[in-house]
């Protein structure tokens, strides 16, 4: 399934939130990259009653500059999931924005090491929380190199939608300008609101692929630790069920892009 970015246009609708649920809720092996140059929020949030090692991004930029990524990715990672070992992991990210400066230089070998992953003995998927467009310089690199590019709106006023409307359309314009084409792109809509699914997908000329709902005590624990997830945990069976149309999403790409004579290949791209 390969590379999962998302993004906000502004604000804080949810990407971490939802990165974390998919991770947590999907069947395949999944590395959460925290690559939002603001910072990341897992190790302060949902980990933050453990004790961890400064590990992370930022230990592995500083390897892609010495060209041993290889090496060195296995030990920046955190497992969140002690019932299936190695198989949901979370690679932290820079805990100060001013460190994102550091990255910059690397988002290419990373981005490219990353989409290496799932070719890996055993695979993985890499989502990728990239955090805010409108904040400092987005890791583009990577949102070029995704299979999925999924923009997070919570749809709760037309204040949260608004600011979706210029990000989509500066995404479809820099995915084009790279050769990739807005093909990748798509929505995750976070919580309920006065507007309907198909007016939202219209206005941004994009489609749903993930849809979650308003659970604020399952997105708590997610986004700010501190407690057990409990309740009917509503999020996290969203997005679980989001997966298939995912993984369908991605197959059909592929297959569009793929070349006629690799056509069927699950790895062409
Ligand atoms: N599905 C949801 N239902 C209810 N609350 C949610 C949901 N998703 C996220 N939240 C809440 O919204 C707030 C922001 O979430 P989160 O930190 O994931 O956003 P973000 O887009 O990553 O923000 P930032 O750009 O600041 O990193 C948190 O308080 C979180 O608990
Ligand atoms: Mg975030």
């Amino acid at each position: 399934m390969a590379i999962i970015v998302m993004v906000s246009a502004k604000g804080s609708p949810g990407v971490t939130t939802t990165a974390l649920a998919c991770t947590l809720s999907w069947n395949g092996r999944t590395v959460l990259a925290e690559c939002d140059p603001a910072g990341g929020s897992v190790l302060s949030g949902y980990l933050s009653g453990l004790e961890i090692p400064p590990i992370g991004l930022l230990p592995l930029a500083a390897a892609a500059l010495r060209d041993q990524l290889a090496d060195t990715f296995a030990h920046q990672l955190v497992d969140l999931d002690a019932n299936r070992p190695g198989h949901r992991l979370v690679l932290p990210g820079i805990n100060d924005p001013i460190q994102s400066g550091t990255i910059r230089p690397t988002w290419e070998s990373l981005a490219a090491f990353f989409a290496d992953l799932e070719r890996r003995e055993p695979g993985y998927d890499v989502i990728a929380d990239c955090g805010r467009l409108s904040t400092g310089a987005p890791p583009w690199p990577l949102l070029f190199r995704a299979d999925l590019l999924l923009l997070v709106v919570r749809v709760e006023t037309l204040r949260t939608i608004a600011p979706a409307v210029g990000a989509a359309e500066m995404l479809r314009r820099e995915l084009t300008q790279h050769g990739q084409g807005p093909g990748a792109l798509a929505l995750a809509l976070i919580g309920e609101g006065p507007y309907r699914r198909r007016d939202i997908e219209q206005r941004l000329l994009l489609p749903t692929l993930i849809e979650l709902p308003d659970d604020p005590r399952t997105a708590e624990v997610l986004s700010d630790g501190g407690g057990r997830l409990r309740g009917n945990q509503r999020l996290l069976r969203a997005a679980a069920s989001a997966e298939p149309a995912v993984r369908d999403a991605i197959a059909r790409r592929r297959a569009h892009l793929a070349p006629t004579s690799s056509r069927g290949s699950s790895h062409a791209r």
